[in-house]
Parts: structure tokens; sequence; C-alpha cells
């Protein structure tokens, strides 16, 4: 299908997350596709891609036509045998928050929200106050360091963990675990290296589910106990493999996610130098709109995907039923039927938080709160302690389908600033 730009070239209607174009810059493609296809089918991923605000707003609220199950798989291809054998000596996949419908979900969530407290929240921030501030002095006598292995994952990792009550000695591997199966959902490498992510997946299974066990032998104060402990009227409690799939929901969502946004808000404010001047002249005051704009802007979590329950029909397009749907949150958050100057971050803006980073309806990201939270902290300490801050080479971009962030981010300052 050929198209017309603005510039008057033929220019293919292509939607490819993964292009090395697309990795560099959606943004195009996300402004084509509002315009000339909202309701684009992408026949090479067999899904259907949603792309203005309304349209997503609406889907994400009508979550009887819109079904979760399967929410973050970009293929639904089976997997190969060999993976599946793996994963059939783990846990039986009872289903996440993420990945689950009514009446399941509204039970899991129920109980999540009684472990998973605003007060709990709250209890955390000196810790990671603490936490960015031992990372930062690691490294900030340095003048150089790439910041998504030295801060971006390790911070909001510690974090969570902390509050689940997991193991300081186990990072790495949570972190390693969780990147594989992000890469594990999304089957595109090779069957050795899906062996290999379904075999980390199970690993992490089994971490979570003795921390389980041990609390249900011996109770303690964090949050891991606290979910065995939870209570509904009504509803039975958590079994220890229903409960198994909400620590692993939480390491994996609560720390991929902060870390893209740490590293997309720092290439952002890299990239505008006028944005980072008019940030830092009163950096606590306008830090929290700023994380708002940062995250409508280059949002980390770029789509999630739904299933149709039936046919239905979205901005004149009739869906079948059994229909795979991308909900393109990124591009919903730069649409200028939505927003005004969609493209530029304005700290002023009216309704700041009103975007759909954190998606929206029942799914809503349960996490939020903690998220904006450590990056109000995280961004503010970054930009207070590593002076001058500029870029000391290439940025890589990660490669998932559904996320936009970076691998590496090699930052440079003034050390004695
Ligand atoms: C900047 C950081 C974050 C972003 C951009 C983000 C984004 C999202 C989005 C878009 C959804 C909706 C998914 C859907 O529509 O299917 C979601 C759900 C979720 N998020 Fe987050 N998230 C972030 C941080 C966190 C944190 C820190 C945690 C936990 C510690 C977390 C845990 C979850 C969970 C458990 C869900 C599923 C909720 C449900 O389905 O009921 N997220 N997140």
């Amino acid at each position: 299908m050929a198209r017309r730009s603005a510039l008057g070239e033929p220019h293919p209607l292509r939607f490819d997350p993964l292009s090395p174009e697309q990795l560099e810059n959606p943004y195009g493609i996300y402004e084509q596709l509002r315009d000339e296809a909202p309701v684009f089918y992408a026949e090479p991923f067999d899904l259907w891609v949603i792309s203005r605000y309304e349209d997503v707003l609406a889907a994400a609220r009508d979550h009887e036509t819109f079904s979760s199950r399967h929410a973050v798989r970009s293929s639904m291809a089976t997997p190969p045998p060999e993976v599946e054998a793996v994963l059939a000596e783990g846990y039986p996949q009872l289903g996440t928050l993420t990945d689950s419908d009514e009446p399941y979900h509204r039970r899991l969530r129920g109980l999540v929200n009684q472990a998973f407290t605003p007060k709990r929240v709250a209890m955390l921030e000196p810790r990671l106050d603490q936490l960015a501030e031992e990372l930062i002095a690691g490294f900030a006598s340095d003048g150089e360091a790439e910041l998504i292995d030295r801060f971006a994952w390790p911070y909001p990792l510690a974090g969570i963990a902390d509050m689940l009550g997991l193991n300081r000695a186990d990072l790495e591997d949570l972190h390693l675990w969780s990147y594989h199966w992000l890469k594990l959902i999304q089957a595109t490498d090779p069957v050795e290296d899906q062996v290999a992510y379904a075999e980390s997946f199970v690993a992490l299974q089994r971490l979570v589910m003795r921390e389980l066990e041990a609390r249900q032998e011996q109770p303690t104060e964090d949050l891991m106990s606290a979910l065995l402990e939870a209570r509904l009227e009504g509803e039975r409690p958590l079994s220890l493999e229903e409960a198994l799939w909400v620590p692993l929901n939480l390491i994996i969502a609560g720390h991929v996610t902060v870390t893209r946004a740490i590293g997309n808000s720092l290439l952002l404010l890299f990239q505008n130098p006028r944005l980072r001047e008019t940030l830092e002249a009163d950096l606590e005051q306008r830090m929290p709109a700023a994380v708002e704009e940062f995250l409508r802007l280059e949002s980390p979590a770029q789509g999630l995907f739904r299933t149709t329950t039936r046919q239905v029909e979205v901005d004149g397009v009739t869906l079948p039923a059994g229909a795979r749907v991308m909900l393109h949150y990124g591009s919903a958050n730069r649409d200028p039927r939505r927003y005004e100057d969609p493209d530029e971050a304005d700290l002023e803006r009216a309704g700041v938080r009103k975007h759909l980073a954190f998606g929206t309806g029942i799914h809503v990201c349960i996490g939020a709160p903690l998220a904006r939270l450590e990056l109000r902290i995280a961004l503010t300490k970054l930009l207070r302690r590593l002076p001058g801050p500029r870029l000391a080479g290439e940025p890589e971009r990660d490669t998932i389908f559904f996320a936009r962030g970076l691998s590496r981010l090699p930052v440079a300052w003034e050390p004695d600033g």
C-alpha cells in the first residue's frame, strides 16, 4: 500500500517496531497510522494497531470485548516443543494481573491491593533515596558511566526487591531472568536461546516459590508475606500457586519499565538543552510534571495487546472475534487530536498526568505511584549529582516489540563540579 508522505514521495505504511528506523524514531509512522489508518491491520504480525487516543481509551475501558489474555505477547506462535518441555518443569501458569480477565482479575487485584498499599510505597521512600545515593556514589567521581547498567536497572529492581523482601544477592539473576522472560514471550530468537530463556523463567518461578514457602512457614513484614495473608470478604485467599504469579509480575513489570523510563528521560533531556535548563532552574518543583511529560513522550510500554471476544467496530473498522489488537499507548500519547503540541515537553501542560503511559481501565498500572516516586527521586538526584551531564557515546536501543527504551546510555559529566 503506497502512501504519499508530506514531502510527496511514496511512503509505504509499514508498522515494524523492531526495524532499525522505527526503533530509532517511530513517531513518523505513528502519525501516519493515526491520520491514514487509525485501526491498521499489520499483516506480518497478524495484529490490529489502534493508534488514536480516543480509540485506545475506549478499547482499554471495554475489557469485556478486549480480553487481556496474552496481553504481553507480541507473537501468538506456539513455542517450539523444546521450549514447552522446559516450561512444563515450572509451575502451572495460572495468570498474572496483566494477562487475566474478570472475574479472576478482580479477585487477584483486590487481594494484591491489600498487600501493595500506598503506605508500603510511602515507607519505601527513604530506602529509594538511599539506594539512589549509593548507586550514584559508586561512579560520581569517575566523570563517566554507562547509566543503564550502573543505575537504571539496579535502582528500581532493588526497590521492588526490598518491598517484596527478596535477597540483595539475587538482583543480578532477577534482572537477567526478567530480561530473558521478555525475550521468551517475544519468541523471535533462535530456539536454543529461547530454551535458555525458558530455563531462566523456571528458575525465577522456583526462587519466588521458595521465598513464598518460607513465609508460609514463618511470616515476615514484607509484601510477599502480606500477599499470603491478604483476605477479601467472600473470596478465597491466594493459594501458593496463585500467589506465585504476583511477585513474578511485580519483579518484571516493576523494574523493566522504570529502567526504560530513566534512560528515555535522560536521553530526552540531552536532546533538549532548553528543556533541561527550564527543569534545572527549579528542579524539585518542576520534576513531577517533567516525569509525566517524559512518560507521555517516550512511553516505556508503547502498547499492550488484547484479543477481541466478539466482532466489534472501532473507528469504522470491523474487527472479527478473536482478533489480536495492540492498544498503542505510545501513539495515543502523541495524538494532536488530544494534546496541543503533542511532540513538545510542556511542564505547564494542563492535566499533565492525563496520559496513557500507565494504561487505563481495570488493568491500569498498579505500580504507577511507586514508578512516579522512583522516577522523581532518581532523576532529581542524577541531575544534582552529575553536573553538566552529556552523552559520551551512541546510546543503544533495546529490541522489545512493545517497549521503548535503551540498553546502553554512556554519559559523561564534570566530576568535580
Ligand atoms: C514507568 C514505569 C511504568 C510504566 C510505564 C508502566 C506501564 C504499565 C501499563 C501501560 C500497564 C497496563 C497494561 C495493560 O494495559 O495491559 C501496567 C500494568 C501493570 N503494572 Fe506497570 N508500569 C510501570 C511501573 C510499574 C511498577 C513500578 C510496578 C510494580 C512494582 C508495575 C506493575 C504493574 C502491574 C502488576 C500491572 C498489571 C495491572 C493489572 O492488570 O491489573 N508497573 N503498567
